[in-house]
């Protein structure tokens, strides 16, 4: 029997913890690198002890969602870093910034260090922007 398709057990699973070879770039952005960052960017502002004192009390559970979020983000990062999908050297420095950060997010997350994912999940951002400025059609 064959197995099912990445991307139905992907949208069954809410593209949690997603593993995400075999996929397109778009359908992997999509599905798991857009919903996974939407996640770190609010958990990294929740967390940020730059937004007062309250942000270190965050519950386990947006933890744990931030950590399964960065688990996402980690997964795509390796597939973007370990095959050269587009031609150039800015898809190589945009993969494996994505890659570094998500697993510092990972880490932070882990630890429930609010600042060091407050900044990993602004420093990923960045990463957005630089490769897509190149590698998507703006429109
Ligand atoms: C290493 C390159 C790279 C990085 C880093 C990257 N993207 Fe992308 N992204 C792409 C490419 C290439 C496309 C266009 C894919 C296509 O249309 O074939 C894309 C498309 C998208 C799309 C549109 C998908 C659609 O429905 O057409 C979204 C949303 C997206 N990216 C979100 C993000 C977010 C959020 C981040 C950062 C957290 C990010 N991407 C980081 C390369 C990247």
């Amino acid at each position: 029997m064959r197995p099912a398709p990445l991307a139905v057990i992907l949208g069954l699973s809410l593209a949690g913890a997603a593993f995400a070879a075999d996929m397109s770039v778009r359908d992997q952005m999509k599905t798991v690198v857009e919903p996974g960052a939407s996640t770190l960017f609010a958990v990294g502002g929740e967390v940020d002890p730059a937004n007062g004192p309250d942000a270190a009390t965050v519950p386990e559970a947006r933890w744990d969602e931030a950590l399964k979020a960065a688990k996402a983000l980690k997964g795509v990062g390796a597939d973007l870093t370990g095959s050269q999908k587009k031609p150039g050297e800015e898809w190589a420095k945009a993969a494996a910034d994505f890659a570094t950060l998500a697993d510092d997010a990972v880490k932070a997350a882990t630890k429930k260090d609010g600042a060091g994912f407050s900044k990993a999940a602004n420093d990923l951002g960045d990463t957005c922007t630089a490769c897509h400025s190149k590698y998507k059609k703006q429109g």
